[in-house]
Formats: C-alpha cells, structure tokens, sequence
C-alpha cells in the first residue's frame, strides 16, 4: 500500500453551519451541508492523522476510524470547542459556515404569529479563525476558507492576513458545482506570499486530497 503521510499528527477539523437559537423552535443558520469538512476529516484520518471534527448539525455522518467527532450547536459552543481542543494539535482547517451573528436575547417561549413586524437584535459572534490565529504557535498550521461572491482573490488574500492563516482555500459562488450542498468543489488555494494554486471543478473527496496533500507539504 501507499505509505500513509501524517502518522503521529493530529488535526482539528470544524465543519457544518451553527444553529443560533432565537426561541425554542427557530434558529439562524448558514446553508452548509459539512461535506467538505467531513472529506477533509476522513482523507487526514486516511493519512494515517488523529482528527477531532468539531461539526455543528449537518445529516451527514462518519465511521471513519481516527476521526471523532464533536458535536455542537452555537458559534458560541464551537468557539468553545475549538479553543479547548486546538492546544493538543498539529493544525485546524477551518471548514464550518460558522454563523456570523446571534440572537442578542434568546427567547425562552415560543414567540406567536402576530400582525406586527418582528424585530430580532443581533449581535456578532466570535470569529474562531482568528482567536485560533492568535493562539497558534510555529509549529502549528491553520487553514481558512473563503466562499465569495465578488472580489474574491483580494477578499481572499486580505483574510490570509488577518486571521494569521499558512493559507486559504477559496471557492467562488460564481464557479457552477462549487460551494454548499453540491458534491463537487473548485477551489484556489494561496499561500502567504501569493503564491496561487488553481484546481479543476471535481469530487468533494478529491478537493479534500488537494488540500490534505497542501497541509503535508507544509507542515513536514
Ligand atoms: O470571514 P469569513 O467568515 O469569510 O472567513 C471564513 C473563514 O473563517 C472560514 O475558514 C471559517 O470557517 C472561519 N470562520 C470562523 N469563525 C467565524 C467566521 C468564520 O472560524 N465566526
């Protein structure tokens, strides 16, 4: 068989949307299915790495052994997670569609249909990335994604920067196949420095070899 590259490594994953309670039975979301996190967790498991996927709700699952997964809900309990499994890894991919804003008041009943317009507060939530770009040491890799709808280089490349990241997949919502719920993703990656790597459109599970393949260049 093929030697397996990531024997002894160990990486954190998130993956999924976050769920943002508003009362007991509405929530704030992103549109993310947690397939590429999930790819992503099973091709480094594949390489031989321990991986702790910290997944907020998505229907898919996996049996994959060396990939346990965390389940959460909120950005709140992801940040959490995150943070407390990050010490003890090699790297994190930063996969989820973590939700940029929460309810500012969680309402404990179930607000009734009315008449009036319904205003709901929002506050801004943590930015996981970025708390973990300040906490990571030299040894340790982090990897972003950006999913754009204009600008997308520029925007990619200034998030680069300011989330610390050693480099940022970017897929654009413009590219057909690429982004949520689809099977198949077409990425960019780069790189501090600019360097920048172009991929054809394909399988989820073959984006995820393009990406584990980055993470081995770099991190050995
Ligand atoms: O700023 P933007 O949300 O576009 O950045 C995307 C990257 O940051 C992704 O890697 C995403 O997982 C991560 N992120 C995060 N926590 C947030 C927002 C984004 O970890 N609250």
């Amino acid at each position: 068989g093929v030697k397996k590259k990531l024997l002894n490594k160990s990486y954190l994953v998130t993956a999924g949307p976050t769920f943002e309670k508003i009362d007991p039975v509405r929530f704030i979301g992103n549109y993310s299915s947690g397939k590429m996190g999930y790819a992503i967790a099973e091709e480094l498991a594949e390489q031989g790495a321990e991986v702790t996927l910290v997944s907020g709700p998505v229907s898919v699952s996996t049996q994959k052994a060396g990939v346990t997964v965390v389940p959460v809900e909120s950005a709140e309990e992801m940040y959490k997670a995150s943070v407390e499994h990050f010490k003890s890894v090699d790297g994190a991919i930063m996969c989820a569609a973590v939700a940029d804003f929460t309810p500012a008041k969680k309402e404990t009943e179930k607000t009734k249909r009315g008449k009036e317009n319904w205003q709901i507060e929002l506050q801004p939530t943590k930015d996981i990335a970025a708390e973990l770009g300040k906490l990571k040491t030299n040894k340790q890799l982090l990897v972003g994604f950006a999913l754009e709808t204009n600008n997308e280089l520029a925007n990619a490349e200034g998030k680069l920067l300011k989330k610390n990241l050693d480099f940022i997949v970017l897929n654009s919502l413009k590219d057909k196949g690429a982004g949520f719920g689809v099977d198949t993703n077409k990425i960019t990656i780069i790189e501090k420095g600019n360097k920048q790597t172009d991929f054809e459109l394909k399988d989820k599970a073959e984006v995820a070899k393009d990406i584990v393949a980055k993470i081995i260049e770099l991190n050995n």
